[in-house]
């Protein structure tokens, strides 16, 4: 019989003040049980992952900088608003950040989009990059960094360091992610304590080959190839 886990797990949300765990709602935790059962086939992991990659970004961008703004209603009153200060940019981690684009493009009309492939060897689990593109005046920007898991850390850690040394500010990113561990998290934001995080949730932990328990598997095979 399977081992369980229990529901879930907010005891590290609060160690770290840039991290922010989506609100665990009785709809996010359906969603989230849908794609972490094994049973669930492709075409309902990549409906329900989108579902809550959505929540992903309107979450995130409650935490990018607004402007107080006036406008004038219908009804020949004025309405005190805000809008969005600044301008922003999605980057993906490749491949199974760019499941997430979507997401982003459908609250952020013609959003930019850059692309930074990093892959886990398969037997170290250390990340590696291979390829980076990424808008010209992106240190101009904020970005949202996409990318479903965070395991080690190491992918996540190593994109930030691509962003830093195209001059973007740390306190500029905001990475979007589904689900984290406590050991990736912690790497993750000790090294920069001024990124913010919005994650789905946190998990147990990293199993023996250091994907995340209980997890859902490899998101990127789940999404595109399964
Ligand atoms: C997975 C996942 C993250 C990374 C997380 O990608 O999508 O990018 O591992 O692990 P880490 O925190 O230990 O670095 P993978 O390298 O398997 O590539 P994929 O996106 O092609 O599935």
């Amino acid at each position: 019989m399977a081992e369980t886990t229990p529901a879930y797990t907010t005891s590290l949300a609060s160690a770290h003040e840039t991290v922010t765990v989506l609100q665990q709602t009785p709809q996010l935790i359906a969603l989230f049980t849908m794609i972490r059962d094994i049973n669930t086939q492709r075409g309902d992991f990549i409906f329900y992952s989108n579902r809550i990659i959505r929540l992903l970004v309107e979450e995130g961008l409650n935490h990018l900088p607004v402007q107080a703004v006036d406008v004038s209603t219908p009804t020949d009153m004025t309405y005190s608003g805000v809008k969005f200060e600044g301008k922003i940019c999605g980057v993906s981690i490749m491949r199974a950040g760019e499941s997430m684009e979507q997401g982003l493009r459908d609250c952020c009309r013609s959003v930019r989009i850059g692309k930074i492939l990093i892959q886990r060897d398969e037997e170290t689990a250390e990340a590696k990059l291979f390829y980076s593109k990424l808008p010209e005046d992106i240190k101009e920007r904020y970005v949202l960094l996409l990318d479903p898991m965070l395991a080690t850390g190491g992918s996540a850690i190593m994109a930030v360091e691509v962003l830093l040394e195209r001059g973007v500010p740390e306190d500029h990113i905001l990475f979007l992610n589904l689900i984290a561990t406590p050991e990736g998290l912690n790497t993750f934001a000790a090294k920069y304590p001024k990124l913010k995080v919005v994650t789905g949730f946190i998990d147990v932990g990293l199993n023996e080959q250091k994907f995340v328990a209980p997890g859902l598997g490899d998101f990127g095979d789940r999404y595109y190839c399964l």
